[in-house]
């Protein structure tokens, strides 16, 4: 099937805002984490049938320190400390992905900052 976007900036953000002053995100802009352990974007994931599928996380930092998030799937993490790392600029975007199992129909999945510095800037999810 096409891969189905899910933009971050359409999704539940707690702790964290919607911005679009850096320049290359899809959609209408981009979520920037607060800089704070616990912050997340959670994200409704429609999958057509229960089974292993490959999410895309597309995010940017700026910085040269890794950015670390846990990826949950309905509750239960498969990812801990998936790497966010430096992408040379906040205009440089890149993708990570995860490998996870989905069930039919409505997934939540919840990307949570696990540092003081927050997530890295998240544009959207494909899967
Ligand atoms: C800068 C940048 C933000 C980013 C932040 C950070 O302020 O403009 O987009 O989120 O750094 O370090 O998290
Ligand atoms: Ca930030
Ligand atoms: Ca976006």
């Amino acid at each position: 099937a096409a891969a189905a976007e899910y933009q971050a900036e359409n999704a539940t953000i707690v702790d964290g805002v919607v911005e679009s002053n850096h320049t290359g995100y899809t959609g209408s802009g981009f979520v920037n984490y607060n800089n704070a352990v616990g912050s997340y974007v959670e994200f409704t994931i429609n999958a057509a049938a229960a089974g292993s599928s490959t999410l895309t996380l597309r995010y940017a930092n700026g910085t040269t320190t890794n950015r670390p998030m846990d990826i949950s799937v309905n509750g239960a993490v498969v990812s801990a400390g998936l790497a966010f790392g430096g992408t040379g600029a906040w205009t440089n975007w890149a993708d990570a992905k995860v490998n996870v199992t989905l069930k039919a129909g409505a997934n939540v999945v919840r990307a949570t900052a696990t540092t003081a510095n927050g997530g890295p800037n998240l544009d959207r999810i494909t899967e």
